[in-house]
């Protein structure tokens, strides 16, 4: 007997994907990671998620050459939002694209801290990359004040709604909910916390993207590693990882794709 097809859109969890955020760290001697890290891969075979690694603006042609023909993509840390032109020392989404990057994280909260980043800074660079027909990695995340201050919830929609293109669809647009409390300083949010932002911010993406909203990645970040990543990436709607630190060294950051 031939089965049925289940009736209406089969509603499948997106594929995990797992991103290491190299951050100002790593001269040419850091390729030998990603050479251990395709050698880990490979010994693995079938791994669960996509991997990609976004290294800073002068890694990236050195290690699009070292991960070729492997799993792992490489991407950008933060791009301007014009195509070029007098902008010393930023980088636009094309010369990102130039490299064959296939990604820009936008909107890092430490690029809103350090530079001023606002929510419409952050969606014009998030449409710059999608002019590039980069992915847009777009960071969200609250501050430890806006946390006690009971305010997450709002700080999240506010963010979201102001930083995402009106264009953004779940093949070119992840969103990665990063508490700044939890970046680099070994806390993390209880599951149940995570649990509570990340159903709000599916909640808010399909509200704006109708049932496309259940398709985009939804990543959660803020001092993942090998020991936590699995207990946080089976939650519900927790679509893979940013990880600062625990990307730098193959093994660790192996860990972790491991646990998705
Ligand atoms: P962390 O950084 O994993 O070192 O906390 C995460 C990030 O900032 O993307």
């Amino acid at each position: 007997m031939v089965k049925q097809a289940p009736k209406g859109p089969v509603r499948r969890a997106p594929k995990p994907i797992i991103i290491g955020n190299w951050k100002m760290n790593g001269l040419t001697a850091a390729t030998k990671e990603v050479k251990a890290l395709n050698a880990l891969l490979k010994k693995a075979g079938r791994i669960g998620c996509d991997v990609m690694i976004c290294p800073p603006a002068t890694l990236i042609s050195t290690l699009v050459e070292a991960a070729k023909r492997t799993r792992i993509a490489i991407g950008g840390q933060d791009c301007h939002a014009q195509v070029s032109g007098a902008h010393t020392g930023d980088i636009s989404a094309e010369m990102i694209k130039d490299l064959k990057g296939k990604a820009v994280i936008v909107g890092h909260s430490e690029r809103r801290a350090d530079h001023g980043e606002s929510d419409a800074i952050v969606k014009a660079k998030a449409e710059a990359a999608l002019r590039a027909e980069l992915t847009a990695i777009v960071c969200i995340g609250e501050t430890e004040a806006e946390r006690d201050e009971g305010k997450t919830l709002r700080v999240i929609g506010r963010q979201l709604k102001g930083s995402l293109p009106d264009t953004a669809t779940p093949e070119t647009v992840i969103v990665a909910y990063e508490p700044v409390w939890a970046i680099g300083t070994g806390r993390t949010p209880t599951s149940a916390e995570i649990l509570t932002v990340h159903a709000f911010i599916r909640k808010k993406l399909m509200d704006r993207f109708g049932d496309q909203g259940s398709s985009f990645r939804i990543l959660y970040g803020g001092s993942m590693k090998p020991s936590n990543a699995e207990e946080i990436l089976a939650l519900a709607n927790v679509n893979g990882g940013l990880v600062g630190g625990a990307s730098l060294k193959a093994a660790d950051f192996f860990g972790i794709i491991e646990a998705a």
